[in-house]
């Protein structure tokens, strides 16, 4: 039985040295126009199952074109997540809305934890009180970041075909 807290308690420090590790050499930096199209390839990269009002590729048109569209708006705020020189995310808040997406090959490494921590300093330093997620029932990993990070689960919506 010793052997087995050993070893558990090994595995936890072994995490927490490694989360450590992650937060010290990720930030977040405002978004610039050549970051456009890697945040239109982490769009493209999951969507279905995954967001709410996106269930097709997005054309680099539209893409653009909104990006334009919210430099005037004063309640968009995007960064991109840094990990050492590479990057590897993207978040969003529009009005109160948290956006937040983690490029694959570096999602379930606690990555999208640190960002939502970092987001929030943001947040908090831009005077904004709350946040809030709209989780599709499908987007388990995206249900679970946001339980995990003590989001209250406050709405059900409900929707039906009718034609
Ligand atoms: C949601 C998302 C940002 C999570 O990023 P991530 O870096 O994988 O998150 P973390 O590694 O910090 O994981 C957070 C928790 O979710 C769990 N998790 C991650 N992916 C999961 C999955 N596919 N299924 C179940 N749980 C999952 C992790 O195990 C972890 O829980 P734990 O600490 O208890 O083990 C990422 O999956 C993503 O980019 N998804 C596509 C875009 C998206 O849907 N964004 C949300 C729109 S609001």
């Amino acid at each position: 039985m010793k052997e087995v807290w050993f070893i558990v308690g090994i595995i936890f420090i072994q995490e927490y040295i490694v989360i450590n590790l992650y937060y010290e050499r990720l930030q977040l930096r405002e978004v610039l126009e050549k970051d456009w199209k890697f945040i239109l390839e982490l769009r493209n990269q999951n969507y279905k199952n995954n967001f709410l009002k996106q269930q097709e590729p997005i054309e680099i048109n539209e893409h653009n074109e909104y990006m334009n569209k919210q430099k005037l708006n004063s309640k968009f705020h995007q960064w991109l997540a840094i990990y050492d020189t590479e990057d590897v995310g993207y978040v969003r808040i529009l009005d109160d809305d948290v956006n937040i997406i983690v490029k694959k090959s570096f999602q379930k490494k606690g990555f999208g934890t640190i960002m939502l921590n970092l987001l929030e300093i943001k947040a908090k330093e831009l005077g904004i009180k709350k946040l809030k997620a709209k989780v599709l029932v499908t987007n388990k990993s995206s249900k679970k970041i946001f339980e995990k990070n003590n989001y209250e689960f406050k709405t059900y919506y409900f929707e039906k075909d009718v034609f």
